[in-house]
């Protein structure tokens, strides 16, 4: 595995690679950054090839990334967009999106601004839909506990919820080593984001138009993601299959690394 800093035309990103074969980018989860897919970089299955960039403003700030490109107003779409140019840098043609949780709503956006280029799609831990009334509060009272308080606040509120309930009571490391990947998040980086999560639209409407084989997983103790939301993915999607993980949570890639590797593994060499 090596860790690469690409320098796109607009901005530079860091991103993990691993493998050798067909393209699976990986886009992670809030508020994370690529070292979430450490798991899965370190276990992949052959004929494949990993690409895990960081979102933009996630953990790559700093002297290397002079650019963060953050702003009020950054959406989704953007996000998406950096992957794309990131895969047209590294000329890759098609490739297949694999995004838990806001990086499947990146998924989403992705797969919508470049259908051809989405050889499949696997969707983790996330939801088609956009954000209640109430979700829409949340994330003001999120942007204003960062702005106060800082990323401790933010992985302070979030880690509990991000973890299931068996994950919590048998892996109590877990949740520090989680903490630990949000907490080197900067204010911004958080900011923007959790503008975008508030502001994203629904992706409901285009599941029927999906035309790529997909793959929904998700774990039935996703306390921030129901189940419920995998299914409606699955039956929207015309040719997806859904796996939902025992005692698993939110973070399932990281609570169940060997089970969620073995579905991904089963539903990529169905791809
Ligand atoms: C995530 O894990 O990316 C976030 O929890 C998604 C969200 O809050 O909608």
């Amino acid at each position: 595995m090596k860790a690469t800093v690409a320098h796109l035309p607009h901005r530079s990103l860091r991103y993990f690679e691993s493998g050798g074969g067909r393209e699976v980018v990986l886009l992670h989860a809030f508020p994370l950054s690529a070292d979430q897919w450490l798991p899965q970089l370190h276990r992949v299955p052959p004929g494949f090839r990993f690409i895990a960039p960081d979102l933009r403003g996630f953990r790559g700030m700093g002297a290397a990334y002079e650019d963060p490109g953050l702003a009020a107003g950054l959406s989704i779409e953007d996000y998406a967009q950096d992957a794309i140019a990131l895969a047209a840098h590294l000329e890759l043609d098609r490739f297949i999106v694999c995004g838990l949780s806001m990086g499947g709503y990146v998924a989403f956006a992705l797969q919508r601004l470049a259908p051809n280029r989405v050889a499949g799609l696997i969707l983790s831990n996330t939801r088609a839909g956009a954000d209640s009334a109430d979700g829409r509060a949340g994330r003001d009272r999120m942007i204003a506990l960062a702005g106060q308080e800082g990323p401790e606040a933010i992985a302070r509120e979030m880690v509990p919820r991000l973890l299931g309930e068996t994950t919590r009571r048998e892996q109590p490391d877990l949740a520090d080593a989680v903490r630990r990947l949000v907490v080197v998040n900067s204010v911004d980086g958080i900011v923007t984001a959790l503008g975008a999560l508030r502001d994203r639209p629904d992706s409901t409407p285009g599941l029927g138009t999906i035309a790529c084989p997909t793959l929904v997983i998700t774990g039935d103790e996703d306390a921030i993601i129901p189940v419920s939301e995998a299914e409606t993915m699955q039956r929207g999607i015309p040719n997806a299959s859904l796996v939902v993980l025992p005692q698993v949570g939110h973070l399932s890639n990281l609570e169940a690394p060997s089970a969620w590797s073995l579905a991904l593994e089963a539903g990529l060499n169905a791809m």
